[in-house]
C-alpha cells in the first residue's frame, strides 16, 4: 500500500476527559460542570493528571465515555443545542421549496443499503474496511439519514462531478478527512475513478485528479490547522509544540489554488501539547511535570479556528469554505487504551445518548468562531457554509470499525479497538451527501440565519 502504520496513528486522548467524567460523577451536576472546566483544566497541582501514553501504541482515538459508566447522567449533561437555524436551501425542482434544516432529523431504516462496497471501491483503507476485515453484521449499512421535513436526496455522482467541472476541492484536517475523502472517492468512483498524482512523504497529505471531469481533490494534512512541530516517536517527552499565533502553512499555503475549501479540527486537540505564542512558551494541555499553566484544549481549538477564520475572511481569495464539524467517538466499557469497545449493532433514538461532555464543548467553540467569521464574512464576500454532522454521527456507534480494524501484525498485542474513524461504507457516507446538497445549492448565496 505505500503506507505505513504512521498514517494510521492518533492522538494521545486527554486524560482530562475520564478526570472530568468522574467529577461529574461525584457531583452530579451539569452546571459545575460548565464551571469546573476552567478549573479542572487548570489544576497546577497535577492531582488530577493522569499519566499520558506513548503515541506509538496509538491506533486512534480518545477515550472516555460518559453514559457508559453512568446511565444516570443523561438527564444532566446539556443535550444537542440546535444551532441558530442554519437553513439549507433546496434545489428548484425539489418536492420542498422551503427551507429545511438538513443536520436536524433521525435515522430510518432503507433496505437500499450503500451505493458501493469493499468489492466495487478499491479506495477503502484497509483500517476502516470492515467487510473485509470480517465484520459480520450488517445491519448498520441500511439506514437513511432523513432530515425533519424534508428528504435529502441520494448522493448523485454525475451530478457532484459535473458541478465540479474545473475546479478544485481542498479537505483540510487530520485522518478523520481521509476517512471522509475515501468515502467521496468511493461514491464518486461509479462515475469517474480518480488517479492519485500527488502525495507527501509520509502519505498524509494527497491529491487526486478526475480528468474527464477536469476536476482536483485534495486532502492537505494539517491536523492543528496551526503551525506545530509534530514528534512521533512514542517517547512521551517528545510533546507536540503548538503555535497559537501561525498557521500551518502546508495548508495556507495552498489556499489560493481551490474553489471549494472543507476543514476542521479533532482529537489532535486533546493530545499533550505545548503552546506557544511570541516565540514563548505560555502553557500547555496535559502536561504534568511540567512548570506549565494548564489552559485546556478549548483554548488551543479556540485560537486554532479564530486564526483560521481571520486568514480565510482577510484573504482576497473567496473559495466557498466549509467548516464541518466535530466528530464525537463511541468507546464504551473502557477508554480506547484500555479495552473499550463499541460492540452496538444499531443507531441510538434521539435523547438516548448525549457523548462526552468534550464533544459538545468542542462543537460549541466551533459554532461560536462560525458565526463569528460568518458576519464578519458577509462584509466582506466571504462564502462561509456550515457542514454539521456532529449530531447525527453522535447517534451511530453502530459505524466504527471497532475489532474489525487490520489485525496487528504483532499477534500478541491485542488490536485495539477503534470507535472514532468510521467504516467504508457507512455513515460517513452522508457526510458527503450532506457536502453535495452544500455544494450543489452554492450559488453564491451567504450564510444567512
Ligand atoms: C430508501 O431510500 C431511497 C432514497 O435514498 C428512497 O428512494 C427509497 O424509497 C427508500 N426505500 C425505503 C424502503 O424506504
Ligand atoms: C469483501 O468482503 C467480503 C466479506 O464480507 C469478502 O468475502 C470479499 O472477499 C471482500 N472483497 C474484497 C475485494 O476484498
Ligand atoms: C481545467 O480547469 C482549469 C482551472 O479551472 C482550467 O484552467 C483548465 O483550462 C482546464 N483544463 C481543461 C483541459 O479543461
Ligand atoms: C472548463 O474549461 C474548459 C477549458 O478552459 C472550457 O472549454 C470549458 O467550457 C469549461 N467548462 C466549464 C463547465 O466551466
Ligand atoms: C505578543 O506580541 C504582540 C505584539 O508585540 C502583543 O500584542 C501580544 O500581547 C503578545 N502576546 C503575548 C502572549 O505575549
Ligand atoms: C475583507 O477582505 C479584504 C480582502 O478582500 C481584506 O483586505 C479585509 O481585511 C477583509 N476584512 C476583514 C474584516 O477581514
Ligand atoms: C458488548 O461488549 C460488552 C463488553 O465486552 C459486553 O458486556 C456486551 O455483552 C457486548 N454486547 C454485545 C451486544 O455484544
Amino acid at each position: 500500500m505505500g503506507k505505513d502504520m504512521k498514517t494510521d496513528m492518533e492522538p494521545i486522548p486527554s486524560p482530562h476527559k475520564r478526570v472530568g467524567n468522574f467529577l461529574i460523577k461525584v457531583f452530579g451536576s451539569a452546571l459545575l460542570l460548565a464551571f469546573s472546566y476552567r478549573l479542572l483544566f487548570s489544576d497546577p497541582t497535577g492531582f488530577f493528571v493522569f499519566s499520558s501514553f506513548p503515541a506509538s501504541e496509538m491506533p486512534a482515538p480518545k477515550g472516555g465515555n460518559l453514559q457508559r459508566d453512568s446511565p444516570s447522567m443523561e438527564n444532566t449533561v446539556a443535550p444537542y443545542t440546535r444551532l441558530p437555524q442554519m437553513a439549507l436551501h433546496l434545489r428548484k425542482g425539489d418536492s420542498l421549496k422551503e427551507q429545511c434544516d438538513l443536520f436536524s432529523g433521525e435515522w430510518i431504516p432503507n433496505s437500499s443499503g450503500p451505493r458501493y462496497t469493499n468489492s466495487s471501491c478499491s479506495y477503502i483503507d484497509p483500517y476502516q474496511d470492515c467487510l473485509t476485515n470480517g465484520r459480520p453484521d450488517r445491519g448498520y449499512l441500511y439506514w437513511r439519514w432523513k432530515p425533519y421535513g424534508c428528504d435529502l436526496p441520494p448522493f448523485d455522482a454525475e451530478k457532484f462531478l459535473k458541478a465540479m467541472r474545473n475546479k478544485s476541492l481542498a479537505f483540510i484536517g487530520d485522518s478523520i478527512f481521509r476517512n471522509q475523502i475515501e468515502s467521496l472517492l468511493c461514491l464518486l468512483s461509479q462515475v469517474e475513478e480518480a488517479v492519485e498524482i500527488y502525495h507527501d512523504e509520509t502519505f498524509q497529505s494527497k491529491t487526486w485528479y478526475f480528468s474527464s471531469h477536469n476536476f482536483t481533490l485534495a486532502l492537505i494534512w494539517a491536523p492543528f490547522l496551526l503551525k506545530a512541530e509534530l514528534k512521533d516517536s512514542g517517547n512521551s517527552n517528545d510533546y507536540i509544540q503548538l503555535h497559537l499565533d501561525a498557521l500551518d502553512d502546508t495548508w495556507t499555503s495552498q489556499y489560493g489554488k481551490h474553489d471549494y475549501i472543507v476543514m476542521s479540527g479533532g482529537q489532535w486537540f486533546l493530545k499533550t501539547t505545548i503552546f506557544w505564542e511570541n516565540s514563548t512558551i505560555i502553557g500547555c494541555h496535559n502536561c504534568p511535570g511540567k512548570n506549565f499553566r494548564e489552559l485546556g484544549m478549548d483554548y488551543s481549538y479556540q485560537k486554532a479556528l479564530e486564526l483560521a477564520f481571520r486568514f480565510i475572511t482577510a484573504s482576497h481569495h473567496k473559495p466557498l469554505v466549509v467548516l464541518r464539524t466535530w466528530t464525537p467517538d463511541h468507546f464504551e466499557y473502557g477508554e480506547w487504551y484500555n479495552g473499550g469497545v463499541c460492540n452496538r449493532t444499531e443507531p441510538y433514538k434521539e435523547g438516548e445518548f448525549s457523548g462526552d461532555p468534550v464533544d459538545p464543548m468542542m462543537r460549541g467553540l466551533e459554532i461560536e468562531e462560525f458565526e463569528k467569521a460568518a458576519t464578519i464574512g458577509s462584509e466582506n464576500g466571504t462564502r462561509l457554509k456550515l457542514l454539521d454532522s456532529y449530531h447525527l454521527s453522535l447517534l451511530r456507534p453502530d459505524g466504527h470499525p471497532g475489532p474489525y480494524r487490520k489485525l496487528h501484525p504483532d499477534i500478541s498485542k491485542r488490536p485495539q479497538n477503534d470507535c472514532l474513524h468510521w467504516c467504508l461504507p457507512g455513515p460517513i457516507d452522508t457526510w458527503n451527501n450532506l457536502l453535495m446538497e452544500i455544494v450543489l445549492n452554492d450559488g453564491g448565496q451567504r450564510y444567512s440565519s
